[in-house]
């Protein structure tokens, strides 16, 4: 037994089955992340979305452990500097309101629906159009908010209050849209969805038809937000502000944390008592997250993601018509879905043996979401990883095409 074989063992026996995992490791250092054997992978999943500054930036570190040896933890009955500094600079960046802090993604979705249902209690709305194909979380209530049935089966009787429209079909949102009805939560590009971005007239138009009808916009920015698509949150792709927006993943490099971040509409709808968390925003939390924003800024990142991202999906694009199955390559930024007309899992696992790291989702879609600081030569040798496993894959017959979803997220 190898020393991968021996943790997989160990966490087969103790881990509950909530994923599949499929490699051990145990190091990383920007877009690279070793085996607990020593094999080397180039990292393309990133955490999914995480580790958008590359693995073990030294600034997330020193950071990190600046603020470990001051102060980790306090309650928040206090004030702490790092949370005011970043939920000032969070609300800079966007919808110029006020921040509340979680930790994770589906925390900040919970508290992004709780906003939205406290705003409107007293007109007895609390109906939120969602999207299908859209992911929000596997807490119970963004589980309901999450427009995919395989997230909500067996966990019935799921929390009411949700409605689903069609993703990228204006018609269809404003159909779902009733007299309880508050808001609508999308994902400027969904990621788990199968990487969509959302079309510029129906973004446009979910706000104007929000606006209309008296009702909130929310987005999801737990993915596509940070920087990964070429802005810094999804919805400034398409040039209109949702009322408030959740963020993860990427906001602390892999350290955990959530957030929500609202205009100066809803900056006081919660109040004390209405909404908590024992462990938002700590210092610890913050001074990641502060780090994460200096990176970004200081390394050019957004810009970088929107640059690279479109070289990085044109090279891709020369596979669409030259390898039989590869139909479309879509995306924004540096979030990236190679389309196939069958599953991608025995892609995906190839990929993995030449040591490319990607995602199956949706089933025919390789998804990729490299650290925003990718190098050049990295992007290349992605490419290239892509290409011979294509090429394998066309002159073995298809062989390595198998299988169905991966779990992620
Ligand atoms: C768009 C979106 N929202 C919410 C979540 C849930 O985030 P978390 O896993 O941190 O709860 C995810 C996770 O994949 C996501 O992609």
């Amino acid at each position: 037994m190898n020393k991968s074989e021996e943790i997989a063992a160990r966490f087969n026996r103790f881990v509950m089955p909530t994923y599949s995992p499929s490699l051990t490791l145990a190091r990383g250092k920007g877009t690279r992340v070793w085996d607990a054997d020593g094999k080397v992978y180039l990292d393309f999943a990133a955490g999914i979305s995480v580790v958008n500054v590359g693995h073990c930036h030294p600034r997330i570190v020193e950071a990190i452990q600046r603020q470990c040896a001051e102060l980790m933890h306090v309650s928040n009955l206090y004030y702490t500097d790092n949370q005011a500094k970043l939920a000032e600079r969070l609300s800079r960046l966007g919808l110029g309101g006020k921040c509340f802090f979680g930790n994770s993604g589906a925390e900040a979705n919970e508290a992004l629906i709780k906003l939205a249902r406290l705003w409107g209690h007293d007109q007895g709305k609390y109906e939120i159009v969602t999207m299908t194909n859209s992911f929000h979380g596997r807490t119970l209530a963004t589980a309901a908010a999450t427009g995919q049935i395989k997230v909500q089966k067996g966990f019935e009787p799921m929390p009411e209050g949700f409605s689903y429209a069609e993703y990228n079909n204006l018609e269809s949102v404003s159909m779902q849209v009733g007299e309880k009805t508050v808001g609508v939560l999308l994902e400027a590009v969904q990621g788990e969805g199968g990487v969509v971005p959302a079309d510029d007239a129906f973004f446009k138009g979910v706000r104007a038809l929000c606006d209309e009808r008296g009702l909130l916009m929310l987005c999801d920015e737990v993915q596509c937000g940070m920087g990964r698509t070429g802005h810094w949150f999804g919805y400034q792709g398409y040039g209109v502000q949702p009322d408030a927006c959740s963020l993860a993943k990427g906001l602390g490099s892999g350290f955990p944390i959530g957030a929500i971040v609202s205009n100066t509409k809803l900056a006081d709808v919660f109040q004390p008592g209405r909404h908590a968390s024992t462990f938002g925003g700590t210092p610890l939390a913050c001074a990641a997250a502060l780090a994460t924003l200096d990176v970004i800024e200081e390394e050019g990142l957004v810009r970088r993601a929107g640059e690279k991202g479109a070289e990085f999906r044109a090279q891709l694009s020369a596979f669409v018509g030259k390898y039989a199955h590869v139909t479309e390559v879509r995306g924004s930024g540096l979030m990236i879905g190679l389309v196939l007309d069958q599953p991608v899992q025995g892609l995906v696992e190839r990929l993995r043996e030449m040591g490319l790291l990607t995602l199956a989702t949706a089933g025919n879609v390789v998804r990729m979401l490299p650290p925003l600081n990718a190098k050049d030569n990295e992007l290349d040798e992605a490419v290239e990883i892509i290409e011979e496993a294509l090429e394998e894959s066309q002159s073995a017959g298809d062989a390595a095409a198998s299988g169905g979803d991966s779990v992620s997220n």
